[in-house]
């Protein structure tokens, strides 16, 4: 133990059925972000992703490919993981089901619930959807146009009559409420949870959680032919993560129970109604909080391979740069809201906030300093009190941040650190430093000066967000230490630092075709 507070944050693990898209990105970008905050605040943190390897799906996809399907899975695997690379996410672990330390874990979970009596066997006859991984009841089905039914998500579902073990999730109704009442924020946005809540309250049915018409899964300890339900499977990955099943070992005595599972609204049943019942089962902690984000549309429309309008997030990240695409995805989207994705909110927010914003900012002041102040950081003379108020306020903003990013309100936190920007250009335009130096060039060096430590702190506190573009300013001003105890006095910077002349860190771009006329 480190004795620093841990911070222990996951995502989904993705299925290998298909190469990564935007919703993918978006969930681990989220997550990284609140990872690198934490590690900035001081904290030991454990981000962990990774992919989802078993289950009827992926054996199809991999048939489909004609590829056995562990060649599948290690092929599609590594497209998440490059993804990682590419948006530089800062994950500790890539974790995937097929690893024998996950194929152990699930195992000793399993007959963990086995021994606390909440297995049992029987026969299942219902309704699956193969591309949900999920039963439903028939109540929950839907028509579609020719007469077929369809998941309530509208996936095509089959009849399966199989042997299965049933896991007694009926047995934990009332503790499930029970939970909610009393932790209200254990599922995130507040809308999500009377969503979870009224799910509870129309009564559980036990689950099936074991498999046999197929092979490609976790073999059921002790019973020949059955492989586990997938979902099983895939949610004690983050027990597995740390060590599980030993529990004496650091990394489960430091992070467990996790602070925060990050998901999309899609899976948020498994995690905040069959996770926390399979962990109470099985008497161990149970996360902090699931926190459910929303569904991206593409300028208007439903993601879909079939309507071939799927975001790709390599495109993205060529077209923009990386930083702008982190920025855009967090900062324009309340998380846990649907957006939609379109490349005219993209130019007009990046060009509004990075390339007039903060990248003017810093161009500006740090070009006025080489030019004027022959490269060197002048030294301040007394603050003024408009000169205290910027830099004190900027100072208060960690705080801000730090509870909207406690919330996961990203758009919140950045819309705090930006505003400090804006007061930042306010106080250029005010003070005018450029009429300063034949006036009152002490005055105009403290004006510098006041500015260069106002973008200091700024480009320090939007690490988490656009780490390369904020290392790039904080590198033209020689800053070394990043953390957030630097921001405020203890990090001031030295007057007499060599200033460079700066190189522009934030692109213009040009707004899409069709739009360039309005
Ligand atoms: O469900 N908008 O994996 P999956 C926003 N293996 N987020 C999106 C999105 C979109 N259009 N599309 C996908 C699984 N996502 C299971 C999880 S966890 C123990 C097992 C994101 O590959 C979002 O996070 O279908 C969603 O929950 C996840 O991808 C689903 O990924
Ligand atoms: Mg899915």
């Amino acid at each position: 133990m480190t004795g620093r507070p841990s911070y222990y944050v996951t995502t989904p693990i993705y299925y290998v059925n298909d190469k990564p898209h935007i919703g993918h990105a978006y969930t681990t970008l989220a997550a990284d972000v609140l990872a690198r905050f934490k590690r900035l605040d001081g904290h030991d943190v454990m981000f962990l992703t990774g992919t989802d390897e078993h289950g009827q799906k992926i054996e199809r996809s991999a048939e489909k490919a004609g590829i056995d399907p562990q060649t599948f899975c290690d092929q599609v695997s590594t497209k998440f993981k490059d993804l990682t690379g590419a948006m530089n996410f800062s994950n500790n672990q890539f974790i995937r089901t097929t690893e024998d330390r996950h194929k152990k874990s699930v195992q000793h979970l399993w007959s963990a619930l086995e021994e606390k009596g909440f297995i049992y066997e029987g026969r299942y006859s219902g309704w699956y959807s193969v591309r949900d991984e999920a039963f439903y009841a028939e109540s929950e089905l839907v028509d579609s146009e020719n007469g077929d039914k369809l998941a309530p998500t509208g996936a095509p579902v089959e009849w399966v009559e199989e042997p299965s073990y049933f896991f007694k999730l009926s047995a934990f109704e009332d503790k499930l409420l029970e939970l909610y009442d009393s932790n209200p924020e254990f599922v995130m946005p507040k809308s999500r949870l009377n969503e979870v809540k009224s799910f509870v309250k129309g009564g559980l049915d036990d689950l099936s959680i074991s498999r046999t018409t197929f092979t490609w899964g976790v073999p059921v300890p002790g019973a020949d032919g059955h492989i586990m339900y997938v979902w099983i499977d895939a949610l004690a990955n983050y027990l597995t993560a740390l060590g599980y099943p030993d529990e004496q070992g650091t990394d489960y005595q430091n992070f467990w129970p996790a602070d925060v599972h990050i998901v999309g609204k899609d899976i948020l049943r498994f995690h905040a109604v069959y996770w926390p019942a399979f962990l109470m089962a099985a008497d161990l902690p149970l996360p902090k909080r699931v926190f459910a984000h929303g569904w991206w549309t593409n300028e208007g429309q439903k993601i879909s391979k079939s309507l071939g309008n799927v975001i790709d997030p390599y495109e993205l990240i060529e077209t923009y740069g990386l930083d702008a695409t982190r920025f855009f995805m967090l900062r324009e989207v309340p998380f846990g809201n649907d957006g939609d994705f379109s490349r005219r909110a993209f130019v007009l927010r990046c060009n509004a906030d990075l390339s007039n914003g903060l990248g003017n900012l810093s161009q500006r002041t740090l070009s006025m300093i080489h030019k004027n102040c022959d490269g060197q950081l002048p030294e301040p003379g007394e603050l003024t009190s408009e000169d205290n108020l910027l830099l004190n306020n900027i100072e208060q903003t960690l705080q801000l941040v730090r509870d909207h990013m406690d919330r996961q309100a990203f758009h919140l936190a950045l819309d705090a650190i930006w505003t400090q920007a804006s007061a930042a250009d306010s106080y250029i335009s005010v003070q005018e430093p450029w009429k300063l130096k034949k006036t009152d060039p002490a005055r105009m060096n403290t004006v510098l000066y006041v500015l260069a430590e106002a973008i200091r702190q700024i480009a320090i506190l939007a690490q988490p967000v656009m780490p390369d573009s904020a290392a790039k300013i904080l590198s033209q001003m020689r800053v070394a230490d990043r953390g957030f105890d630097q921001l405020g006095k203890a990090g001031r910077l030295a007057p007499g630092i060599t200033i460079p002349k700066p190189e522009g860190v934030f692109p213009r771009f040009e707004l899409p075709e069709e739009d360039s006329e309005q």
